[in-house]
């Protein structure tokens, strides 16, 4: 039986994060340039988004480019910004057919113009739909998003917008880049490394971990499946106890 007819279906995550890693050794491997493998990398993010609208996930976040890919060579890096702004493009229709919102998360500003405003207006012309957000990390890492939320905090303070006895949990939460979206229940990560590596580090907080050895260009809807699946059978204590969260119920 496949992975996808053994899921509980009141049991569907609301929100998955994927680390998708290994695009460079997948290519590598088969003796191609890496940039083969962030092509091919393409279609396991329709895979993963199809399979996650399959199943009800209402929240896919997936982390595309850190802030320190910036430091990978020039020609790598100008050939995923080039990927970026096609993929996004070429996908706008199929986004609207499949009834998914597009959102960004990270540094916008530090994008090449061009792939920031194709960017924006394909968050712009996806915006009412509401099956599934697809939230891309871009030119995101967790430490700049809390040093920029911290500013912000701290400039609101100064400003007499908020008082500083009253900053809280939540607070943080609403000067987040992820301030519109729930805590991802279960981060995916694959190709084998075991680090969340600057991602999402105050949302992930609670969530689950998955790590697997496929490596991101050979990741299939039956994969995410198997996430999904491997996620249902854990326990999440949230601090408690087993015996507490019986008790809940
Ligand atoms: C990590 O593999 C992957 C990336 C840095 C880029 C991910 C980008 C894509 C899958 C393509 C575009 C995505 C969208 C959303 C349109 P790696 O290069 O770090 O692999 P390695 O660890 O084997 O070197």
């Amino acid at each position: 039986m496949s992975f996808k007819d053994q899921l509980n279906t009141n049991k569907i995550p609301e929100h998955v994060a994927i680390i998708m890693d290994g695009n460079g050794r997948w290519a590598e491997k088969k003796g191609e340039h890496r940039v083969f493998g962030h092509t091919k990398g393409v279609e396991s993010v329709r895979e993963a988004l199809t399979a996650a609208g399959e199943i009800g996930v209402k929240y896919l976040t997936l982390y595309a480019f850190s802030t320190e890919n910036w430091n990978r060579p020039k020609e790598e890096v100008d050939a995923l910004m080039d990927l970026l702004v096609k993929t996004i493009t070429m996908e706008v229709d199929s986004l609207n057919e499949n009834d998914v919102r597009l959102h960004v998360i990270g540094d916008l500003d530090s994008l090449p113009p061009g792939c920031k405003e194709a960017l924006e207006e394909s968050i712009e012309e996806t915006k009412n739909n509401t099956r599934v957000n697809l939230i891309l990390a871009l030119s995101y890492s967790s430490r700049w998003e809390i040093t920029r939320a911290i500013k912000n905090i701290v400039e609101d303070v100064q400003n007499g917008d908020l008082n500083s006895d009253d900053i809280d949990t939540e607070t943080i939460d609403n000067y987040l880049n992820t301030v519109n979206f729930p805590e991802p229940e279960l981060l995916i990560r694959t190709s084998g490394e075991r680090r969340i590596s600057n991602f999402l580090l105050w949302q992930l907080a609670y969530s689950e971990l998955y790590f697997t050895e496929t490596l991101w260009p050979d990741f299939k809807k039956e994969n995410f499946f198997e996430a999904i699946y491997n996620y249902q059978k854990r326990e999440r204590r949230f601090g408690k106890t087993s015996a507490q969260l019986l008790s809940d119920d």
